[in-house]
């Protein structure tokens, strides 16, 4: 198994330290019992007055949404995607519950939901990629999605494969050691940009 585990300075949590997004799955299909715990964990995630305006729309290999889900993929992502026994587009809800108002967070709330989901995936030994690069116009309109709602992002979800799955750049990227800012370049404290003095 490729492990890729967070090198980390300070302790964090065992499933946090594992996660990555890996590009090769395994061809084995997710247990259903476990896809309901990813979306139990997204389900108690906390939003914005509690409006909880994520959306999922399930595919499962070989199905109907799967295929839909994957004809919207960019290229790039559909050559290595396409390894993975489910995917996932996660729609938002733009407007408030209540009113007409915008919701400005509703990105933020669907992304929690999302990093909430990927930790469990992982505790079920299970992973996630999510991915930016599709055409959010064909999957509004493979699946119907009303104008107040917009597609956000889409998951790869399943158990991890073999890296020589890949090919060229794909392999090598799936290879290659993970890698951050340090903490002085997005921790501040006083005016923007400023070190916060907490890791010296
Ligand atoms: C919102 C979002 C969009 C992403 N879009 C893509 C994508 O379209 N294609 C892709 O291969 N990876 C995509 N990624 C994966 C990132 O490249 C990856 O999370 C990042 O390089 C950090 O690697 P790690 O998740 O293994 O720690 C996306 C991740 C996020 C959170």
């Amino acid at each position: 198994m490729n492990k890729k585990d967070a090198k980390t300075t300070y302790p964090i949590h065992e499933l946090l330290k594992q996660r990555w997004s890996p590009r090769a799955f395994a061809d084995k299909p997710v247990e259903k019992q476990k896809l309901r715990s990813l979306f139990e964990a997204a389900r108690w995630s906390p939003s914005s007055y509690n409006q909880q305006p994520w959306r999922f729309i399930l595919g499962q290999n070989g199905d109907d949404s799967y295929k839909k889900i994957m004809d919207a993929l960019v290229e790039f992502n559909q050559k290595w995607a396409s390894s993975a026994p489910v995917l996932v587009a996660v729609i938002g809800r733009t407007i408030n519950n209540i009113g007409e108002g915008k919701n400005a967070v509703f990105q933020y709330d669907a992304g929690q939901a999302v990093a909430h989901l990927s930790v469990e995936a992982m505790n079920q030994g299970l992973y996630v990629h999510q991915m930016g690069g599709f055409d959010r116009k064909k999957t509004a309109a493979h699946f119907g999605v009303p104008e107040e709602y917009k597609p956000v992002t889409v998951l790869a979800i399943g158990y991890i494969g073999n890296p020589d799955q890949l090919e060229g750049g794909l392999k090598n990227s799936e290879l290659a050691e993970r890698d951050r800012f340090d903490f002085d370049d997005f921790v501040f404290s006083g005016n923007f940009g400023e070190k916060s003095g907490l890791f010296e």
